[in-house]
């Protein structure tokens, strides 16, 4: 299958990503069915659809006519045969385990065109894992996009083990015609680029809390008004949400090693059920409005200190041939809208500045934090 050629696409499932996505491909000139379960949901996606692209229409980015145009290019469905019946692409986006994605490939193969390709949009899950369950692996990709899809830019192209070379050019070149920034991860590898950097800096953070380096604030503030990054590392975990930190990490965990155990204190939030903005409470409490950060409280804290570790996350995902370094750095930007890449941030700061730093917790903490070899070399 040609990206040129495709017209039609399914959906399956219009939760928080279904919806967004099917909205982004609707608003792109693709005709898109929409499965999920119930009416109801179903309901509520296109509802939620056309409010979106009603507050694109306020900012001017869509005209008024487009509206409708979009949403009469979408249509729903609760039968899984009639949404993938005619499509050239099936974008999975159910939710995140493997017996039901596995289930749902399985039927998604019996039911579309032989030339379709299969996408899942799972963040945790191995792409390799969910194409055994249908014959023709080298269909099956991995295309993830980022929360909430109409807004951000990145989308991360995986190809499982024995994905062919055409479904990765399809599923690039189909991301492009999103006007989206496709970025490459070359091995099935677990988070992927953009959660495996940045979840472990949301681990590190909250060790360094537990174990009575820095405070909650102090950390927060420093990231946000020193280190510019949209929000620290506390509020960005309320905000992901205490269950899904905690998920990503038990995979990592379990795939990459004991480094990456969730702190105590996530574990502790996790297990008391409080999950962040979603349950009113995490790091922060919510049921007083959004934290204030002010900008005094970081004055003391030593930015370097977080950023070494996740550049050396940075470093090890190419080292290990996940995604090459100007892919890194683009998909940390558009992905986590960090103000500079990894490796830009590695530049500017001094690679023997961040090998110091990584050294001296390395020395304290054990040898998950030992800089990896790429950091030497880079220039
Ligand atoms: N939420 C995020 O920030 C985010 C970001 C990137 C990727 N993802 C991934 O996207 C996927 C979906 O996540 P979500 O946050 O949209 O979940 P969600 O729970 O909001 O939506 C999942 C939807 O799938 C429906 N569903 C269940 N079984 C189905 C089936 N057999 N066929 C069709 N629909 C079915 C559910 O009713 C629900 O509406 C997961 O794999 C998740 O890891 C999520």
């Amino acid at each position: 299958m040609k990206v040129e050629d495709l017209r039609k696409i399914a959906v399956l499932g219009a939760g928080v990503m279904g919806h967004g996505i099917a909205q982004v491909a609707a608003v792109a000139g693709y005709t898109v069915a929409m499965r999920d379960i119930s009416e109801e949901i179903l309901e509520r996606a296109v509802g939620n659809i056309r409010r979106s692209l009603e507050r694109l229409v306020r900012r001017g980015r869509l005209s008024e006519g487009d509206v409708e145009a979009t949403l009469s290019r979408i249509r729903t469905t609760l039968d899984l045969r009639e949404a993938v019946g005619d499509a050239g692409l099936v974008i999975e986006a159910v939710p995140e385990r493997l017996d039901l994605k596995k289930r749902v490939f399985k039927e998604v193969e019996e039911a579309a065109p032989e030339r379709a390709v299969l996408a899942s949009n799972t963040s945790s899950l191995s792409i390799t894992e969910i194409a055994e369950a249908v014959e023709d692996p080298g269909r099956v990709v991995g295309m993830h996009f980022f929360n909430p899809p109409v807004i951000m830019r990145l989308v991360e192209v995986v190809p499982g083990e024995r994905t062919s070379r055409e479904t990765v050019e399809f599923a690039l070149g189909f991301v492009k015609k999103l006007g989206k920034t496709p970025v490459l991860v070359k091995r099935d590898s677990p988070g992927f680029i953009v959660n495996r950097v940045l979840v472990p800096y949301l681990n590190e953070a909250a060790k360094m809390v537990d174990r009575g380096e820095a405070e909650v604030l102090e950390i927060d503030s420093a990231m946000q008004f020193k280190a510019r990054f949209p929000m620290g590392p506390f509020l960005l975990s309320d905000l992901i949400g205490i269950d899904i930190v905690h998920h990503i990490l038990k995979v990592f965990e379990e795939k990459l090693g004991p480094f990456y155990k969730p702190s105590e204190s996530i574990e502790r939030l996790y297990r008391e059920g409080k999950l962040g903005r979603k349950t009113g409470e995490g790091f922060y409490n919510y049921r007083e409005g959004r934290p204030q950060v002010p900008e005094e409280a970081g004055r003391g804290f030593d930015v370097n200190r977080l950023l070494a570790l996740m550049v050396n996350e940075a470093a090890k995902v190419v080292s290990e041939g996940v995604a090459e370094i100007e892919d890194v750095d683009t998909a940390m930007k558009l992905g986590a809208n960090l103000p500079e890449g990894p490796f830009e941030a590695a530049r500017r700061i001094g690679v023997g500045r961040l090998t110091e730093v990584l050294r001296e917790l390395e020395e304290r903490y054990g040898e998950g934090y030992a800089p990896s070899p790429l950091l030497s070399s880079l220039k």
